[in-house]
């Protein structure tokens, strides 16, 4: 060989031996692989710092949104098939002198108090820090659950127990005998939020349809919403995530696969345990997110003074009540009748917007009457997560007492929660009379890019 041709083989050998090495640990992510140590430590120290070591980087937790874990083992630990706790808890620092690991569990309802729990710590070194037993604390009302939230919960924790706590474990038994799997431990300490406002589908879908997702998605982003919150179950169709893959990408989608469903349970729960969802999104969010909205797929809160959520939120700071509140409780409003936005129809009109056609349009641009539907259940709530312990989608459960009150109960005239049930035209709970509402047509332009003159 000439010498030029070898010269030649020689950097290019090189450069794809670079090229191996630069991009293949990205690439070639192993989303069925267990939360490793390595994966512990980086997501216990939260991914907002920059300075981890180049490695760490790399470094796939399976246990993060979007990398969709496909496999039940990584998500959960099963006592049994009557009982089951997450794997990935957290260490609550938000009262310095209250210190105590949390965990979420689910419990089938009809089964009754679940089993003692005992817990085993782990510092960073992987050495045995202590074992202790736990309380628990139902996180549910008597509601449509099948499988019911249970926030388990170690005694108060003294500095050594806590000074590098990396994972723990857990048993039925006092000694901390037959160990789980690792549970990954998050630290949730006071420090200020990365957003000020985001949002949680607060219940886990299947079948949910992709169009249906992409409105909602984009409805809350112009609404204020910085990062949403979505939980989907494994066989979600691939079409669902590929509306939100760019979402994703930006950082403002984030999505876990929750797979709460048999075989590792022993039968279905009502939209794969509600009250386990919601408590998730909180704990997930608490201090990354400081107002927390819970919404289903047809709901949005709507400011009706201020131009997006946050500008509402920081009014409603002004009032001293709502400052100390843990909730902000917003009436339902029902969106209801088949008259669209008055734009619309300009729009459809107008020349400037030829790609524009009626039945692609999401749901609130085709929906101008609603009215108020008051007593009852129907109220839907923002939470600053720093209060909260548990929460149902109506109302805090448990929250911290001594630092908040439970709730403020947001003006009629100032924010309504819109609520676009499918197939909506005579809901007997109303109780006020039917008014026009056009306040979503101030988001038509930027979501449908086509700007009426
Ligand atoms: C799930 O993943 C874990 C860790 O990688 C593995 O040990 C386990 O066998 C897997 N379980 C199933 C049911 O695939
Ligand atoms: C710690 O906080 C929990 C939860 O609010 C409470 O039940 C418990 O009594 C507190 N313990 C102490 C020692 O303050
Ligand atoms: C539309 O989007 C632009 C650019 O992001 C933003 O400045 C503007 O406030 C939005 N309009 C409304 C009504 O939210």
């Amino acid at each position: 060989m000439k010498f030029v041709t070898k010269l030649f083989l020689a950097v290019l050998l090189a450069l794809l031996l670079f090229l191996v090495f630069r991009y293949a640990p990205g690439e070639i992510m192993d989303t069925r692989k267990g939360p490793s140590i390595k994966s512990t430590l980086a997501s216990t120290y939260g991914e907002e710092e920059e300075d981890h070591m180049h490695t760490d980087k790399l470094l796939p937790d399976p246990l993060r949104h979007g990398q969709y874990p496909n496999n039940q083992s990584d998500l959960w630990i099963q006592i049994s098939k009557e009982f089951i706790i997450r794997r990935l808890g957290y260490l609550d620092k938000r009262d310095g002198n209250n210190v105590s690991i949390n965990l979420l569990s689910m419990q089938y309802e009809k089964k009754g108090h679940p089993p003692a729990i005992f817990l085993k710590i782990y510092d960073k070194y992987n050495q045995a820090v202590s074992c202790l037993s736990t309380s628990l604390e139902l996180g549910s009302l008597k509601g449509r659950d099948t499988y019911v939230l249970y926030l388990i919960r170690s005694p108060p924790l003294m500095p050594d127990q806590t000074g590098s706590v990396s994972h723990v474990t857990i048993s039925t038994n006092k000694q901390c005998l037959a160990e789980s799997d690792s549970i990954l431990i998050r630290i949730v300490e006071d420090k200020p939020p990365k957003y000020n406002f985001g949002i949680c589908l607060h219940k886990a879908f299947e079948n949910l349809s992709p169009k249906v997702i992409h409105d909602w998605v984009k409805l809350n982003m112009e609404l204020g919403a910085e990062v949403i919150m979505l939980y989907l179950q494994m066989k979600a169709p691939q079409e669902v995530y590929n509306v939100l893959r760019p979402y994703i990408d930006k950082g403002r989608v984030e999505v876990l696969d929750w797979q709460l469903e048999p075989p590792l349970t022993s039968v279905d729960s009502y939209y794969y345990g509600q009250t386990g969802v919601i408590s998730e999104c909180i704990w997930e969010n608490m201090h990354k997110v400081k107002y927390l909205g819970l919404n289903d797929a047809d709901e949005f809160f709507v400011p009706l003074k201020h131009n997006n959520i946050p500008d509402m939120l920081r009014e409603l700071e002004t009032i001293e009540e709502a400052r100390r509140a843990g909730s902000f409780i917003f009436t339902n409003a029902l969106l209801r009748g088949s008259k669209a936005l008055p734009i619309v129809t300009e729009a459809l009109n107008s020349k400037s917007c030829d790609g524009l056609r009626v039945d692609s349009l999401p749901v609130y641009f085709k929906r101008s009457e609603y009215c108020l539907e008051t007593g009852g259940q129907s109220v839907k709530m923002i939470v600053k997560p720093d209060a909260v312990f548990t929460a149902w989608g109506h109302l805090l459960l448990s929250y911290r007492s001594d630092k908040y009150l439970k709730e403020y109960i947001v003006p009629d005239t100032m924010g309504l929660s819109y609520h676009y049930r499918p197939g909506w035209n005579d809901y007997k709970g109303c109780t006020t009379p039917i008014k026009e509402t056009r306040i979503i047509e101030k988001f038509f332009t930027n979501i449908t890019h086509c700007s009426v003159l």
